[in-house]
């Protein structure tokens, strides 16, 4: 019998999640994994597709088991990802002919650097709503086809597969029978033309891509297929796809023009709800589709800083400053400051709205008497402060300031880390009694494609917030720290 229970599967940079909704939008079960990062060089950063797969699988029954819903009855499963994240396959084996390159991975920094000297960026920017940069997995996939032996020639034969993480697993779950993914994933292969809403020809010429190895593009809510019986002991649609960010903004209830939600994962992604005409970016931003519902577009401008939550990782598996990530809330808030140090967290370059894909990471100001507890706070004041990049920047090209934030992810969850955010910010910060937005966000699409809510009128309203963080740092303190920041990002950069 079908039950009104929606699987979301989260397939994240550092984890995979699956996280059971019932029908009132509220978490029933949900089950984690962590992923094995690999940096075979400097700058590079990859993904075993197959440890993915076998953990979006253990995830999504594990979660399932542990609700008592039985797992034939699910209405049906939504996938949301970590975006831009490259894969190529075997079309007839289902095979992956080399590890996923992941969003951070900067190997495709010099193409990018060919093309932007020859004045390729304007076309790139116009058509895609992206800057040229190798965060988007056009280099990192042309990467794939230029360094694995005949994958070139492979791939004009039409005998392989390209996708982003939601598209592979779309096509493991089908058996191979679906090769599609979703426009909000589309948008950030930097092939894929905004405003046509259809791949671009111009671009696979200029990144050397072969159409025929590209997926096809679904509205956010579709029955994109079903899983195989033997997997889960019955068929269930596949009714909604999303990248996270696009996902969380949706999970948020940022439904209206002017809605904002920033979430901190891995990265911290600043996502503002522009309607229905796409808005360009005066000030590095990227214009990106939010959701495609009925083939009706809204649109979002996007922020994307690529070290938040990575920054605590690094402290704890990296330096060993602290045992657990939970430690930075304690121990930030055991100092009065940070001592005058600033972390600049550009690990794997700067994003938004520096785009600087070869600069790295700093910590300055250290004296004798620092301790850990002064670099872990300072790491997590460097997340306000891009934040605080990314929001003036925002403020430009909308020509006003938000009037809220709305957060989600790890971090939001650490109260001194919000109200910090509300100081240096200078807006409330609204962090909802749900935090699996993202979850969440990809659970609605996969209801409102198979009939749980019939409509975005009629989507449980879950993010009513639990705590509201307002400012209250004085005008000067706040100034002397975003000076301390903007020197600090100057001389990294060598300004
Ligand atoms: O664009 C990259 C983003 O989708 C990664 O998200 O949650 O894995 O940090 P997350």
């Amino acid at each position: 019998m079908r039950s009104d229970h929606v699987l979301a599967i989260d397939q994240g940079t550092t984890s995979t999640r699956a996280v059971l909704f019932d029908a009132s939008g509220q978490k029933v079960a949900h089950a984690q994994r962590e992923l094995t990062q690999h940096y075979p060089r400097l700058g590079w950063v990859e993904h075993d597709p197959e440890e993915i797969w076998q953990s979006v699988l253990a995830t999504a029954r594990d979660a399932v088991a542990m609700s008592g819903v039985p797992m034939p009855g699910i209405a049906g499963i939504g996938i949301t990802n970590q975006r831009e994240t490259a894969v190529v396959w075997d079309r007839a084996t289902g095979q992956p002919i080399h590890r996923a390159i992941v969003w951070q991975d900067r190997r495709g920094a010099d193409h990018c650097a060919r093309l932007r000297a020859d004045s390729a960026e304007p076309l790139v920017t116009a058509k895609t709503g992206l800057l040229l940069d190798p965060y988007f997995s056009a280099t990192k996939l042309a990467w794939i086809l230029d360094h694995v032996e005949g994958a070139r020639e492979r791939a004009d034969r039409g005998e392989l597969a390209f996708g982003t993480i939601d598209s592979f697993l779309l096509w493991r779950l089908t058996g191979g029978a679906v090769h599609a993914t979703d426009v909000t994933n589309a948008s950030r292969t930097m092939l894929f033309d905004i405003h046509a809403q259809s791949w671009d020809a111009e671009l696979c010429r200029m990144f050397d891509v072969p159409e025929a190895i590209l997926p096809d593009v679904h509205d956010n809510c579709h029955i994109f297929g079903a899983t195989l019986s033997d997997l889960f002991g019955a068929p269930i649609p596949v009714g909604g796809m999303a990248g996270d960010q696009q996902a969380a903004l949706f999970g948020q209830g940022c439904f209206a023009p002017g809605m904002v939600k920033s979430t901190y994962g891995t990265g911290c992604f600043l996502l503002l709800n522009t309607g229905q005409e796409p808005i360009e970016s005066h000030n590095r931003l990227l214009t990106t589709p939010a959701y495609r519902i009925n083939g009706e577009t809204s649109y979002a401008l996007e922020g994307s800083i690529f070290v938040a939550g990575a920054a605590v990782k690094w402290l704890r598996d990296g330096l060993g400053v602290i045992a657990d990530a939970r430690d930075t809330d304690s121990l930030a808030t055991r100092v009065e400051s940070s001592h005058g140090i600033y972390m600049v967290p550009a690990f794997v370059g700067l994003g938004a709205p520096y785009w600087e894909p070869e600069a790295r990471g700093a910590i300055l100001g250290l004296t004798l008497d620092a301790t850990g507890a002064h670099l872990a706070r300072a790491a997590l004041e460097s997340v306000a402060y891009q934040t605080f990049d990314l929001t003036t920047a925002m403020t430009g090209d909308a020509g006003r300031k938000a009037t809220a934030i709305r957060v989600d992810g790890g971090m939001a969850g650490n109260d001194w880390m919000c109200q910090f955010l509300a100081d240096i910010l200078e807006v409330p910060v609204q962090r909802p009694a749900n935090v699996e937005t993202t979850a969440l966000g990809v659970a609605f699409h996969a209801g409102l494609a198979t009939g749980i809510w019939s409509g975005i009128e009629a989507l449980p309203n879950t993010w009513a917030r639990s705590d509201i963080f307002e400012p209250r740092m004085s005008e000067s303190e706040r100034s002397r720290l975003l000076d301390g920041w903007k020197d600090a990002v100057a001389r990294t950069l060598g300004r």
